[in-house]
């Protein structure tokens, strides 16, 4: 059934406090709750209403008395006691098998130990609760467990009590001070060791930190702990918001649905974003590391002290603590152009992700209004776009604005559960903004396009900028009002600096932010010298579709002199992006291939220009992937795209082999490794160089990668070396794949890249990806190995995917349908890789069509597939 963020209700009865009791037994677990209740003085309903799931309802007191068969009514998801009186105690008993709990949601097992996801609606299948996030209580937490099999036991907030019980069972007591949503209660019962450390907070008091692993990785949670460090240090200086408990943790499990969660003092993380070395990590997983840790440290602001009121609300606090671990990063490394490559990178992942999904069959309002599964709107649109929204606030009130408008905020509404709304108005009263018309960012699906036209009167010195704006139909919403966007922007001459800039008697300096609000707007900047290349939307000011129609020489020059580097990036992606499109529609009529020189030529520059940092260069000579070229096509033709851009890879690799060889050796990072972002950028650099060789390969070409193979002393040069030989060299590849499976067969996340480089590999084809599922290191169970091999080739390996006979979909189709009845959110995101089946050709769209129906059509269907699946359908 469909849920509409019209159908508010406030919850009838209010908890104050949760006294919860485990006796942990894998086959068999007995939770024992004790809910302190009141009647809602907001609600008129007279019932208390409980969520609960897949439990096994033992025994039911209130105040003090069993309550009989008839004093409640109970189904497959509430328990419904009505008539409630004016404050009762519920004493409920249940039962749960956490050993039976393939769907990671909830209290399950992982390799032999208890951990729990209680986002969004966890809760409910440990036990019957209010399992909503306006309804906060405070909780505390009797755990039981065997002691020799469990001896960690962990959960919210202080630890008050801990001993033996006599029969080889031991127990501990927690106590969480905070109020909170039960979304954010967790417990861990499990054989671990840890990393610790005192840290000294901005008020003088000491917090113990922890880093809990399983036995073996304690030699990988370094940068973890210094991530979570530079985390509270962060949070303090930028907003002056303190860790509030004398102790945090972090714990690290191999079955997780998705990054981590930000359970109160308690986080709960995939171990992907935890365990790093050099050995098995590469640069891009301790980068995710930090981001990650970041995000849900900041979490413990911006969605636990301050939460949201239903889940309609979830990007209030995902969408601002996105925005606030990408800030966090960007500072870490802490230059004007790491800056730039962050937010560069950020670009990226609109691009390839959220742009997509806006305008696809699921594309929803950064607030959605109605779901079918909550579990599905945890999407790049929530998350990511929801971040631009955040940042756009920022680039309106200035970073100072910003920071009152937070202060704001919390002042009215620390320990609350709130809407976006709440948050907008904050920052518009902090700073006497009107954002009444911004809230269409809230409320309004689909990625706007700004169209610019231009036009110089030499003799009046004036420049006049035109801004058109529009947005296409999204499901449910026809037609959309105007969004209100600032659009920076800058003027260059034609030697490469910016002119200052007039607008309507104002200097701007050599940066304007403009504030599009109509349909159409036009900007007149005057005294201007010369006629300007414009350099617009600067910083990706608004996450929209810009179209200006600019020549390949304004492209040049902006690519070889914006001072936005933003731009001059951008600037170099559409240079490549219009001869990947001609390229493709050549593949597609077999005509010859070319690749100017003037563009080459651009790349070359690039690369060798020693002025600019490895971490940019690199950026700039990437190429758009083949999803975003696919993208830019009425009709898709995965193949063509995939020879266009092999093609041009290629042609790069051999007119650039001299370049691309001096980068490499110029690129070296001698000594230790270090993952700081000059290392990093050295390594990316002279990876890319290697890959764009492996691309055109040649006797001296491959040995070159495998050298880097046989010699690499981290893991982001070997993985780097093994990726361009599978390109390069398949023989030697088949022997340093095996080589490398040998070396670190037991380091789980390594494994992961072994399968992923496999699957994603243009030699994979779908016979090739079953016969890696029949590998003993398969596991279907396993979230990370599921994404690494069936993800990285459905959603990854587009050429091959959409083999022309159908494979891939019946591959898709049964994929779906088996991990279906064992996660739910598992096999709906694998759903998601069909969302665009209306842009293909005919002849994929019939069996891409059939393999959707054939999903649909599944007897004991999850919400979470049957919304992805249905509205791919209809949609
Ligand atoms: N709140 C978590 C985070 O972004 C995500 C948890 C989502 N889990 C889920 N099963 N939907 O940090
Ligand atoms: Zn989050």
């Amino acid at each position: 059934a469909t849920i509409y963020r019209q159908d508010y209700l406030p919850p009838s009865y209010l908890v104050d406090t949760v006294e919860l009791g485990f006796d942990l037994d894998p086959a068999r677990t007995i939770v024992a709750s004790r809910l302190t209740m009141r009647r809602n003085p907001d609600s008129a309903e007279r019932a208390i209403v409980l969520c609960g799931e897949n439990l096994e309802l033992v025994a039911l007191r209130m105040n003090g008395k069993t309550l009989g068969k008839r004093e409640y009514a109970i189904d497959d998801k509430t328990l419904r006691i009505p008539n409630a009186p004016e404050r009762a105690t519920l004493e409920i008993e249940t039962l749960t098998a956490p050993r039976q709990n393939t769907t990671l949601n909830g209290l399950y097992v992982s390799n032999g130990n208890f951990f729990t996801q209680c986002e969004a609606e966890g809760f409910r299948h440990i036990t019957y609760f209010p399992d909503r996030p306006d309804v906060m209580a405070k909780f505390t937490v009797m755990l039981r467990a065997d002691k020799q099999r469990y001896p960690v036991l962990l959960s919210n907030g202080n630890l008050i009590e801990e001993g033996d019980l006599g029969d080889g069972r031991h127990f501990a007591k927690w106590e969480d001070p905070f109020k909170k949503p039960s979304y954010l209660f967790a417990l861990v019962a499990a054989r671990l060791e840890c990393q610790e450390e005192t840290f000294a907070l901005a008020d003088g008091r000491e917090a113990l930190l922890q880093v809990w692993v399983e036995e073996g990785n304690l030699d990988k949670t370094n940068y973890a702990m210094q991530s979570l460090k530079n985390s509270i240090r962060w949070d303090e200086q930028r907003y002056g918001l303190e860790l509030d408990l004398d102790r945090f943790m972090i714990v690290a499990v191999g079955d997780f649905n998705m990054g981590a969660m930000e359970n109160k003092g308690l986080n709960i993380f995939n171990t992907k974003y935890v365990l790093a070395n050099p050995r098995v990590a590469t640069d891009t997983d301790y980068a995710g590391i930090e981001a990650v840790v970041g995000h849900e440290y900041f979490h413990n602001w911006t969605g636990n002290r301050v939460t949201c009121r239903d889940w309609f609300q979830l990007s209030l606090k995902e969408g601002l603590t996105v925005f606030r671990d990408q800030e966090f990063s960007a500072d870490m490394i802490g230059t004007d152009s790491g800056r730039a490559v962050s937010r560069i990178e950020q670009v990226r992942t609109l691009r390839q992700a959220q742009f997509p999904e806006d305008a696809g069959p699921m594309a929803h309002p950064v607030r959605p209004d109605s779901f079918v599964e909550i579990n599905n709107f945890y999407t790049v649109t929530v998350y990511e776009k929801g971040a631009e929204v955040v940042r756009m606030i920022q680039t309106l009130v200035g970073r100072e604005g910003f920071r009152k408008g937070m202060d704001l905020y919390f002042a009215r509404h620390d320990g609350q559960a709130v809407e976006c709304d709440d948050f907008r108005r904050a920052m518009a009263d902090a700073n006497g903004r009107d954002l009444a018309q911004f809230e269409l960012w809230y409320s309004q699906a689909g990625t706007p396009v700004v169209r610019a036209d231009t036009s110089y009167d030499a003799e009046a010195k004036t420049y006049t900028l035109t801004l058109s704006q529009s947005c296409p139909p999204t499901p449910g919403q026809q037609s959309k009002a105007p969004f209100h966007i600032p659009f920076a922007v800058g003027l260059l001459g034609a030697n490469g600096r910016d002119l200052p800039l007039t607008i309507d008697g104002v200097a701007h300096g050599t940066g304007a932010v403009l504030e599009l609000l109509e349909a159409r707007q036009r900007f007149v900047f005057t005294d201007v010298a010369e006629a300007p290349t414009p350099s617009l939307l600067r910083d990706f000011s608004a996450p929209v579709i810009l179209e200006y129609d600019y020549s390949d020489a304004e492209l040049l020059h902006l690519f070889s002199h914006d001072s936005d580097p933003v731009n001059r990036w951008e600037a170099g992606q559409r240079l490549a992006m219009a001869r990947l499109l001609k390229l493709t529609a050549a593949v597609a009529a077999g005509a010859k291939l070319e690749l100017d020189e003037t563009f080459i030529n651009a790349l070359r520059k690039m690369l060798s220009d020693a002025s600019l940092d490895a971490a940019f260069r690199e950026q700039a000579l990437l190429l758009p992937s083949e999803s975003m070229i696919a993208d830019q096509l009425e009709t898709v033709n995965p193949q063509a795209i995939h020879l266009a851009r092999q093609f041009m890879r290629r042609t790069i690799g051999t007119e650039l082999r001299a370049d691309l060889f001096a980068q490499y050796d110029a690129n070296q990072t001698p000594g230790p490794y270090s993952p700081d972002a000059g290392s990093a950028g050295r390594r990316g650099l002279k990876n890319l160089a290697l890959a764009y060789l492996a691309a055109a390969p040649s006797p001296a070409n491959n040995a070159l990668a495998k050298m880097q193979f046989d010699t690499a002393g981290n893991m982001t040069d070997r993985v780097a070396a093994l990726g361009a030989l599978i390109h390069a060299e398949a023989e030697y590849a088949s022997d340093a794949l095996a080589r490398f499976y040998d070396d670190f067969e037991h380091e789980a996340l390594v494994v992961d890249k072994w399968f992923s480089m496999q699957a994603a590999a243009p030699g994979t084809d779908v016979a090739a990806v079953r016969e890696l599922m029949l590998h003993p290191a398969f596991n279907i169970k396993n979230p990370n190995r599921v994404r690494s091999l069936v993800f990285a080739f459905c959603a990854g390996n587009p050429a091959q995917f959409h083999a022309a006979d159908g494979s891939g979909y019946a591959f898709w189709a049964e994929q779906v349908g088996a991990l279906d009845a064992l996660n739910p959110q598992v096999a709906s995101r694998l759903a998601r890789s069909m969302d665009r089946w209306r842009r293909y050709a005919p002849a994929l769209q019939l069996p891409m069509k059939k393999a959707l129906q054939q999903v649909a059509k599944g007897k004991k269907l999850s919400n979470d597939v049957r919304e992805v699946v249905g509205k791919a359908l209809t949609n």
